[in-house]
């Protein structure tokens, strides 16, 4: 069991997910707001930016919904991917906020 903090809709949720559960079935599980669309990998609604952690992020997964730029970019799917260590992650709606925010501050 590993733990996530969740960074979305401008709040931080932490939840537990097994490594045997995707990391969006796990929030969804316990009633965490989370993006969600097609839940296979081919919307792209649950994108997500992996600030620390590990991952496995099954690659079958539509292009358009998350591009080879954006895996090597750490973003990843929250419907495809299972943690292999504590994990935080963050909406991209959220990470998107965070940067012009930080490049109005800096
Ligand atoms: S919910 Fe559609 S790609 Fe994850």
């Amino acid at each position: 069991m590993y733990k996530v903090k969740l960074h979305a809709r401008g709040q931080q949720f932490d939840y537990s997910c097994l490594a045997t559960v995707t990391s969006l079935e796990a929030a969804r599980d316990q009633f965490i707001p989370i993006p969600t669309g097609c839940k296979r990998g081919g919307c792209g609604m649950c994108k997500v930016k992996v600030l620390e952690g590990e991952y496995i992020q099954d690659i079958i997964r539509s292009h358009e919904a998350l591009s080879d730029a954006e895996l090597d970019n750490g973003y990843a799917l929250a419907c495809c991917m299972v943690p292999k260590s504590d994990m935080t992650i963050m909406t991209v709606e959220d990470y998107i906020k965070q940067e012009k925010l930080e490049s109005t501050i800096g």
